[in-house]
């Protein structure tokens, strides 16, 4: 029979080279097990003389106990182990900048409609909205389409299926009737832009059957072309972020405004994009005018108390000029690729302060 030196100084080594809790077990199962190493040795003490019994009984006992102890330090120093392991490979170091990972991107056409909101509110004007199931009073006949007009025609209307004796509603093909829907409320002054959905029945590179627009009209009683001109340019400065703003406005005809005018920007194409305020070329941007009489007679209003002036233009239109798109059609494609290349971060808030874009 081996020692007890012998045999505590086997196990104290294999503890200590016990690399995890299942070899620990399988050393505790050999030495101290129902057939463990020690356990037989104490069945032996029963046939031992009383003299020898006295020595190797607490001797046996102190084996024991010294081996349960270096098991149980050998445990606690393997888990200690394990957590310091765990600890530094998941540390977080709190100092670092948080990595943000972009999970989706504003459309171009949210991003213009929010830069436009900024600077008009700077000047006053509030964001007003309208169904885009419009009927044909709002749509036409209040801003002075005559019944039967070729006007309506050029428009491109989408009709909805009429009820029975009911003039069909159509899909509104302009902002304008949000002008008749604030006017009709009867509260002036009026400063308000509307920018939405619009319908038109067109496809190719440039026009979509759903396309954006946004409305302005302001109504008060002294109100002149200068005001609108002088709007109007303010604007474009603002949104094309320059300060050399040239513009013409061209005598045109719109039903709801008298006179009518489209107004022009100069500009020069740098790649998709185009720099407003030099070169040598003008671009039609949008078409306002001071609001008809008859507009502001069919929604309440004196003429001879109250004028205004009122401006549409396209959001998407505004949305390739600005940012360089040069087709229309993909906006309305939810392809993750162009989203992400051509979207902008949610977090950025549009602000004349600390800049559009
Ligand atoms: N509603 C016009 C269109 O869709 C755009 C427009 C032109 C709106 C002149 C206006 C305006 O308010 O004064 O073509």
């Amino acid at each position: 029979m081996a020692s007890l030196e012998t045999l505590e100084a086997h196990y104290s080594a294999q503890i200590n080279a016990a690399s995890d809790e299942a070899s620990l077990e399988a050393i505790r199962l050999a030495s101290m097990g129902k057939k463990g190493e020690i356990s037989l040795m104490m069945r032996e003490l029963g046939k031992m003389s009383p003299d020898d019994r006295q020595v190797m009984g607490p001797a046996l006992n102190g084996l024991k106990t010294r081996i349960t102890d270096a098991l149980a330090a050998r445990k606690n120093l393997l888990e200690d182990e394990a957590l310091n392991a765990r600890l530094v490979s998941e540390r977080v170091d709190v100092t670092l900048p948080v990595a943000r990972e972009p999970q989706g991107s504003l459309h171009p056409v949210n991003q213009v409609m929010e830069e436009l909101a900024v600077i008009f509110a700077d000047m006053g004007f509030a964001v007003a909205e309208g169904p885009d199931v419009e009927d044909d009073f709002h749509n036409f006949t209040a801003l002075n389409f005559p019944e039967g007009h070729p006007a309506r025609d050029t428009h491109d209307t989408f009709f909805m299926e009429a009820k029975d004796g009911e003039t069909p509603k159509v899909l509104r093909t302009h902002t304008s009737p949000v002008q008749i829907r604030t006017m009709m409320q009867g509260k002036a002054p009026i400063r308000i832009i509307a920018p939405g959905r619009v319908y038109r029945c067109d496809w190719d590179q440039t026009h979509t059957p759903m396309f954006h627009q946004v409305e302005g009209l302001v109504i008060d009683k002294e109100t002149h072309m200068g005001h609108l001109k002088g709007c109007l340019i303010d604007f474009i400065a603002a949104f094309f972020e320059t300060d050399e703003v040239e513009a013409r406005f061209r005598p045109h005809h719109f039903p709801f405004t008298e006179p009518s005018a489209e107004m022009d920007v100069r500009y020069e194409r740098v790649g998709d994009a185009v720099k407003v305020g030099s070169g040598d070329k003008w671009m039609e941007i949008l078409g306002c005018g001071m609001v008809h009489p008859n507009v502001i007679r069919n929604c309440g209003f004196d003429p001879e108390v109250y004028q205004g002036f009122a401006f549409g233009m396209g959001v998407d239109r505004l949305a390739m000029l600005k940012y360089g798109m040069p087709d229309l059609r993909p906006f309305f494609e939810p392809d993750q690729r162009w989203l992400a290349h051509y979207g902008f971060s949610p977090l950025l808030q549009a602000s004349l302060a600390s800049g559009l874009s």
